[in-house]
């Protein structure tokens, strides 16, 4: 067997996916990969990111140097050339009998950290850098690309537009107040006015400005003329919370609907989530079933009310099925002043009408009560931000999150304040200078219209779509308080 680097790779690659039926059967074909195992002296496994299943290498034992060989650890890359023809072995359909192979580069198995055994998400979390090579990162990224490609399908194909909002911005949409300072201000020696503020008008903009909490108040204007729009963006919050739904840098979802009222906000809603789950599990059947089967090993630890019911297709099938239950967040108050926890009293944070739902109450709802996601609708107004439109009983907005088993809110939105004098109020309850937003009450100066849009928030999704319980592991350089690497 020749060593060296096999000419024919400059010619035609070919992927491990390509390989791995037998349309190709029969012809030389070059690959290139990283291996996996190295069996017997002359199985190797190599996969090369384009398909979960990796491709076998037979490799000719008799004509190959023991340099050569001791160089095929897992984690090396490899390019090979050989015959591909029909496995005799068990468990695929092709392998490549090869020709002549190269290790285009060595993997140290004393300290290259992915092995082939089972790490923890916690250790692979530190190793995010080579995590990819794992078969559940494999699998996770590949159905991320799916989703966020049957995002921008479901929209195209319903005459959104894709609208790219501002990521350093003036305004703080959501006026939680938990942004990101962006400024070249030196921080050192920082210019004061004369009454000691820090001097914005010398810093890059002229004025304080953050990364963006929300692309939301944008794409309202690019609705009130384009009609229907999305932005699919990242967004930043320095919420100082360290949970497994969390990140301090996250994606997200946001069309924004001219003269859509709050029910026609919700049926977008189910109808985008419906789309894109379905075209996963039509487009990544062997990524999903081998996520369903790391999900259920590792439930194996739980006790059993903490499994899901459901299998991860199961469930992900019962979504694309079922329509959504419907509920307003005073019913949802009655459901849980009457659940058995909450006369139990185990829940820990109290229940009373205009209290923000805590992650407790969410999850009783969707996963005990209803165990399907539940739209809540209509919150008190006190709770919700300044551009939800007011509902008639002058308490409540025309809120709606959306709750799915497993994660809790998967999205926020509402129908928007579009009358004039009803915003300028709202502003000035909420303390937002008529200044500052200017051009956001522009809009319901000049032709305003009813309008509604909401927020799904991309890691969660996949986390639903993937069972990934840690919202870390379905991003791939995870952004928290006090971690910043890679
Ligand atoms: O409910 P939120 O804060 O809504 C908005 O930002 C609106 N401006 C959206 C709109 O109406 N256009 O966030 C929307 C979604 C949440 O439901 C959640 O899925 C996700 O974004 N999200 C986060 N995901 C990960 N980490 C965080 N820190 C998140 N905060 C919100
Ligand atoms: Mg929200």
């Amino acid at each position: 067997m020749d060593v060296g680097f096999p000419k024919q790779a400059s010619v035609k690659r070919h992927t491990v996916s390509q390989l791995l039926d037998t349309t190709l059967v029969g012809q030389e074909v070059t690959v290139c990969g990283w291996v996996r195992t190295f069996r017997n002296d002359q199985f190797l496994s190599v996969n090369d990111g384009s398909s979960l299943e990796n491709l076998q290498l037979v490799i000719d034992r008799d004509n190959t140097s023991e340099a050569l060989r001791k160089r095929l650890n897992t984690g090396a890359a490899i390019c090979a050339v050989g015959q591909l023809v029909e496995s005799q072995g068990q468990g695929q359909a092709t392998e490549v009998e090869v020709g002549s192979l190269e290790v285009l580069g060595d993997a140290d198995p004393e300290v290259y950290p992915i092995q082939m055994k089972r790490h923890t998400m916690e250790f692979l979390r530190e190793k995010a850098h080579l995590r990819f090579r794992t078969s559940t990162f494999n699998a996770v990224f590949r159905l991320r690309h799916g989703l966020q490609f049957a995002i921008h399908e479901y929209f195209d194909q319903n005459g959104f537009y894709m609208l790219h909002t501002p990521i350093v911005t003036g305004s703080d949409a959501e006026g939680a107040g938990e942004m990101f300072q962006v400024t070249t201000l030196d921080l050192d020696n920082v210019p004061k006015t004369e009454d000691g503020a820090v001097d914005h008008a010398a810093d890059f903009f002229g004025k304080p400005a953050n990364l963006t909490v929300s692309g939301q108040l944008e794409a309202e204007l690019g609705a009130m003329a384009l009609g229907k729009v999305y932005t699919f963006g990242p967004t930043f919050r320095a919420e100082n919370s360290n949970t497994s739904r969390h990140l301090a840098e996250f994606w997200m979802i946001e069309p924004e609907v001219a003269f859509n009222d709050l029910t026609d906000n919700m049926d977008l809603a189910e109808d985008c989530l419906r789309f894109v789950l379905s075209k996963v599990l039509e487009r990544y059947p062997a990524e999903l079933e081998f996520l369903a089967k790391r999900e259920a090993e590792a439930e194996k630890q739980l006790p059993v009310d903490q499994r899901n019911e459901m299998g991860l297709i199961e469930r992900l099938r019962f979504v694309t099925e079922n329509p959504f239950v419907r509920i307003t967040y005073t019913e949802a108050i009655d459901l849980l002043r009457n659940s058995k926890p909450y006369k139990k009293k185990k829940f820990k944070y109290p229940v009373e009408w205009g209290i923000d739902l805590q992650s407790e109450h969410e999850r009783w709802l969707v996963e005990k009560k209803f165990n399907q996601p539940v739209i809540l609708t209509d919150y008190p107004a006190k709770i919700k931000a300044f551009y939800m439109r007011a509902n008639d009983d002058g308490k409540t907005v025309a809120a709606m999150d959306v709750l799915v088993p497993g994660i809790g809110e998967l999205v926020g939105g509402s129908q928007r304040e579009e009358r004039l004098e009803v915003l300028q109020k709202k502003c000035a309850d909420f303390d937002i200078p008529e200044d500052h937003v200017w051009w956001y009450l522009d809009t319901r100066k000049f032709g305003t219209a009813p309008h509604a849009g909401f927020g799904m928030g991309f890691e969660r999704l996949v986390m639903f779509a993937t069972g990934m319980t840690n919202i870390r592991d379905v991003i791939p350089f995870p952004r928290t308080p006090q971690n910043a690497e890679f």
